[in-house]
């Protein structure tokens, strides 16, 4: 393990559960990944993972979309409160806000977001529904670098979970999020110790 100060520090945004939140952060704390949790930020005040944050020692803060506005007023918030905490990556986790130029400009290649299907299969709400729906046989998991199209940046790592028969939304959901929960830190792991580099859209793990 890096030593404190050589190792980066990482934000996590979130709206509500914060399940992919507590897997990182327990994944920092045991050395699983070679970073440290700089803050915790909500754009919701009753976010569930926020106490969860709070109860594991790391700085919380909210930035509520409702009561800061516009939306690029509200990105300069969260921003605000990224470089107050000397963030160096920003990890999307149940994030509802689609993010701006403005700070996927100033994270370039820094920003990651977890998506609970195979990209670019059923981008944006409800994917799980969407892939049922449509009836495909195998689903999953991305982790991907965020650019300024949703869903779309170039692609860390997937992993595939079977569609059964008898699936419900939350039969999938819960297959497909029991692996996010190993996918985002083994992801964060690999952009923390910088052995992600780009090829065009191919991301590279050296
Ligand atoms: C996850 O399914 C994630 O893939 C999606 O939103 C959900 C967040 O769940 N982006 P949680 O808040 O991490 O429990």
């Amino acid at each position: 393990m890096p030593e404190a100060a050589s190792r980066p520090r990482v934000a996590i945004l979130i709206s509500g559960r914060g399940s992919n939140m507590s897997a990182l952060l327990d994944a920092m704390r045991e050395a699983r990944v070679p970073a440290d949790p700089s803050v915790v930020i909500s754009n919701v005040p009753d976010a569930p993972g926020l106490a969860h944050a709070a109860a594991a020692g790391v700085p919380t803060a909210v930035v509520d979309h409702t009561k800061v506005t516009p939306r690029e007023a509200h990105e300069r918030a969260v921003m605000d409160v990224l470089e107050a905490h000397r963030t160096d990556i920003v990890c999307l986790a149940g994030f509802m806000r689609r993010l701006t130029p403005l700070l996927i400009g100033a994270y370039r290649g820094r920003v990651l977001n977890i998506h609970p299907a195979l990209l670019p299969a059923f981008p944006g709400l409800d994917a799980q529904k969407a892939a049922l729906e449509y009836g495909v046989k195998v689903s999953g998991c991305t982790v991907h670098i965020v650019d300024e199209v949703v869903d779309h940046g170039p692609i860390i790592l997937q992993a595939a979970v079977p569609v059964l028969d008898d699936d419900t939304v939350e039969t999938l959901s819960a297959r497909i999020l029991e692996q996010e929960h190993v996918l985002y830190p083994r992801a964060l792991a690999l952009v923390a110790a910088g052995r992600v580099t780009l090829d065009g859209r191919r991301v590279r793990v050296g």
